[in-house]
């Protein structure tokens, strides 16, 4: 290597910081904190008005307002109550005042001679005229010298100025806890175990700010679900969570990236965020002193708030209006009914609108007569927010969710739903409504009296039919199959270079998904990704039959949360099929951020996606083929390294340098790709290389330039160390991983697993080197 490569690792340097600088310059520049290796500050240069420091003394009558003058924190008196003063956040600029937060909610000060400043042990406190404490931060680790910073966001930092070896977290910040507003980038964190988890308390009354009859917090049992509280009661909720929506609230339509976001971060606590698509939209979740919760966003043309949704917003979304097993149906009068097979329990109070006492079974169900499991039947009823308490939350499939279910007398009904799978009730059902469209099935335990039909007459007849049906459908497939592989095979033998229609990727519309993928089914043409976000659905079958039914001689290897295959297209392109384990638990989130960022992105150094395919649980992303695989195969192979020229080195440096400026610069989103590693970088047949495995991304808006996160997912040598340690990630974060990939492609060494006489990692060994080249 010698002389040769202090040249090349000159040059790559270069090639480094003339692409990365900037990014690292800008990330400095915004209302944040942040550390130098030194442990001193390097605060922005906002203005001086953004932050109330240790000593200084905020009088009633002065604001501080956020770098992006878009919140301030203040005095204030709500309407009606004008002699008692509040301290509060609320947004600048914005004619009705509206105030987002308030810290001495339960302690007004009378007059106007209150104060904020921070005390002598580092917390920011309120005070009256006499200066006693009416409210004070509290952070249980509070330093001397502290201050307190309100970002554009509208969250306010308590952190320590000047706090050397130490980290730099906040000491206390307001999105911890929130009084009945709930804003974009607020991480409410729940408790995944306990049952009532208030969070949002509303205002007692429109002027008055303290703690009123109402709260708002998450029930995470099941799958979690947003819920009012009235006392110890409940007043409504949004229905389970099933990875993309709120399923009680059907008619949100969410796409994956902006919106709700619940994340278990694995330690026994949920994370419930609202991210917006851009962050310059104004927009808040607020809860009424009559329980109810609005959304509104600020109309700039109109200079005013538009209420974007309301909760409840009809009497059915009012909690269990129809007592147990009665159905809410807002488009009939008298809007209750009883579930199908069930009777009012008290029919006079039922017909006077008295509908708090429900409906009971009409027939009994033989497994309580006589103790025969096998002799009920379901019932689908269509459309339904799905009733309140489930019992039992599974991985089963349909089927055996529903034998499940039969298996057990206590069981009243199972459904099934993509995204929480089985789900499995055996108390009262409470809290059904019938929407209109959306909503999900719910599988009703009835006697089979009451199902009606005589197809379950008997066990053995059921069996009879199955087996009849399941052979026929065997053999359909089997005929279909053979058909499809001689058609397929006509497709080749006829015109093997066709660039022409894929016969088989009918693409499948596919519930949720359809709304944005309604994609094209010719892939093969070249230039398709060129119309935007469109992508391909393929069909399940057809996928199977590309990869060999997904045979072990087609395995690529394993990529982030699945295996990857290689899979030939029937007009002979190659494809790499990225097959998530419906198992894992991180799948869904992950295929969602994956679809949809790549579907975005459109780079020369970037892997290129071409489709997708949905079906039950299966998931599968479909990539263009890169014959030469992964960068690590041929960097660390001691025959293959060979291969690999300064120059070809250096290009490949450079594509990847290009590929990162795009995700973090260049592209409409900024996108940190969090797990760039020698493994993600695939090579194609010219050696150029591009970034893939988006599973992990996070996409920042516009000014957002640092985010941080419990759940720290990466590979151990390429993170960086805030990141590692703290959660902390930046573009800096890919800055440094590109860094030890950089130096892995010059040395030619991984980073981890590295030895040598005294030094255990690449940074370390090359680091030594430079030492003997300066001298
Ligand atoms: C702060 O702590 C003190 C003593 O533990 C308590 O009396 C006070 O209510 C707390 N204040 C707030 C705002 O939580
Ligand atoms: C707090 O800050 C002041 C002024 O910046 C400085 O004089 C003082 O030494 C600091 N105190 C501590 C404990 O760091
Ligand atoms: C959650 O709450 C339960 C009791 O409701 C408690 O035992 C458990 O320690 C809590 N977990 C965490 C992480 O706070
Ligand atoms: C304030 O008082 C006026 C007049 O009594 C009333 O119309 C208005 O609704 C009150 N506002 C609030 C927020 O209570
Ligand atoms: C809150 O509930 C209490 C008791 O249930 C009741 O007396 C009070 O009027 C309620 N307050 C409001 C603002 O509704
Ligand atoms: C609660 O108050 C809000 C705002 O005053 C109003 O829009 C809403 O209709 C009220 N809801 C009920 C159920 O009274
Ligand atoms: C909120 O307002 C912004 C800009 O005024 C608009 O682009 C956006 O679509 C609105 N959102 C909703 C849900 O109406
Ligand atoms: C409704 O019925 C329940 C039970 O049957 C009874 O306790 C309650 O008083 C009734 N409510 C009204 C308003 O009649
Ligand atoms: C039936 O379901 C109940 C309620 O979930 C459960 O407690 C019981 O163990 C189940 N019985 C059997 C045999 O699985």
């Amino acid at each position: 290597m010698g002389q040769k490569s202090v040249i090349s690792l000159k040059n790559v340097y270069f090639c480094y910081f003339c692409l990365c600088c900037c990014c690292s310059a800008d990330t400095i520049s915004s209302g944040r904190v942040l550390e130098d290796e030194d442990g001193d500050e390097i605060m922005s240069s906002g203005k001086s008005g953004d932050r109330i420091s240790s000593g200084q003394v905020m009088k009633d009558g002065s604001l501080i307002i956020s770098p992006g003058k878009i919140f301030a924190l203040g005095f204030f008196s709500p309407e009606n109550s004008s002699d008692l003063r509040y301290v509060g956040i609320w947004y600048t600029g914005i004619p009705q005042q509206t105030v987002v937060w308030v810290a001495n909610r339960e302690n007004p000060i009378r007059g106007r001679a209150g104060t904020l400043s921070i005390s002598k042990q580092g917390n920011l406190v309120v005070r009256n005229r006499n200066g006693d404490p009416l409210w004070s931060t509290n952070a249980s680790s509070v330093a001397r010298n502290s201050s307190a910073i309100l970002t554009d966001s509208g969250n306010l930092y308590l952190i320590s100025t000047h706090h050397r070896g130490k980290t730099n977290r906040p000491l206390w910040q307001s999105f911890d806890f929130p009084t009945d507003t709930f804003l974009p980038g607020m991480k409410v964190s729940f408790n995944a175990t306990s049952q009532l988890n208030p969070v949002i308390i509303p205002w007692r009354t429109e002027s008055d700010p303290s703690l009123g009859n109402y709260s708002m917090g998450v029930d995470p049992r099941g799958s979690p679900q947003i819920v009012v509280w009235e006392g110890q009661s409940r007043h409504w909720r949004s229905g389970h969570w099933n990875g993309l929506i709120f399923m009680g609230v059907p008619w949100i339509r969410v796409i994956y990236l902006y919106g709700f976001k619940l994340v278990n971060d694995g330690n026994g606590r949920l994370h419930f965020t609202y991210t917006l698509s851009s962050s310059s939209q104004l927009t808040y979740f607020r809860i009424f002193p009559n329980g109810t919760v609005e959304q509104k966003n600020w109309s700039s043309d109109l200079q005013q708030w538009e209420v974007i949704q309301l909760q409840p917003s009809s009497q059915c979304d009012i909690y269990n209006k129809c007592g147990p097993f009665g159905v809410c149906d807002a488009r009939n009068s008298p809007v209750c009914n009883c579930l199908e097979g069930y009777v009012p329990k008290d029919v006079d109070q039922w017909n006077n609108g008295n509908w708090s006492s429900g409906c009971v079974r009409r027939t009994k169900l033989q497994c309580e007569v006589e103790g025969s499991y096998q002799r009920d039947g379901f019932l689908k009823v269509e459309t339904l927010k799905l009733p309140d308490f489930l019992d039992h939350v599974g991985t089963e499939n349909v089927k055996e969710c529903g034998r499940k279910c039969l298996n057990n007398c206590s069981c009243v009904a199972y459904s099934f739903v993509s995204g929480i799978n089985c789900m499995i009730w055996s108390n009262d059902l409470v809290d059904i409504q019938r929407f209109e469209e959306g909503g999900s099935p719910l599988f009703v335990r009835l006697a089979q009296s009451e199902i009606g039909g005589s197809t379950r007459k008997t066990p053995q007849l059921v069996i009879i039919i199955a087996t009849v049906v399941a052979g026929l459908l065997l053999a359909g497939v089997f005929i279909w199959l053979l058909w499809r592989q001689k058609d397929k095979l006509r497709g080749i033998s006829e015109s093997p270079n066709r660039k022409g229609r894929v016969p088989d990727s009918d693409p499948i519309k596919s519930g949720e998904l359809s709304a944005d993928f309604s994609g094209p089914d010719d892939l093969n043409v070249e230039g398709q990704q060129g119309s935007g976000t469109e992508l391909a659905l393929f069909s399940f079958s057809s996928v199977v039959a590309a990869t060999n039914n997904f045979s072990d001689r087609n395995k690529l290897g394993q990529g982030g949360f699945g295996l990857v295959y290689k899979g030939e297209l029937p007009g002979g392109q190659n494809i790499a099929v990225k097959r998530l384990s419906g198992k894992s638990g991180q799948g869904l989130e992950e295929f969602k951020t994956e679809i949809t960022l790549i579907a975005k992105l459109q780079h020369r150094n970037l892997v290129r996606l071409l489709g997708c395919c949905i079906d039950g649980d299966e998931k599968l992303l479909l990539y263009e083929y890169m014959p030469n695989k992964s960068l690590d195969s041929f960097l660390f192979d001691p025959v293959k390294q060979k291969q690999l020229g300064w120059r070809t080195r250096f290009r490949i440096i450079e594509g990847i340098a290009r590929g990162l400026l795009y995700l973090h610069r260049d592209s409409r989103l900024r996108i940190i790709h969090r797990d760039l590693k020698a493994s993600n970088i695939l090579l194609d047949e010219e050696m150029n290389p591009k970034i893939s495995d988006f599973g992990m991304a996070r996409i920042f808006g516009g000014n957002q330039n640092e985010a941080s996160t419990n759940r720290v997912v990466g590979t151990y040598g390429y993170m960086a160390p805030e990141y590692a340690m703290e959660g902390l990630f930046s573009v800096k974060t890919d800055v440094y991983s590109f860094g030890i990939l950089l130096l892995e492609i010059v040395t030619g060494r991984r980073n981890i697993g590295f030895r040598s006489t005294d030094n255990s990692s690449v940074i370390g060994y090359v680091r030594s080197l430079s030492l003997i080249f300066q001298e």
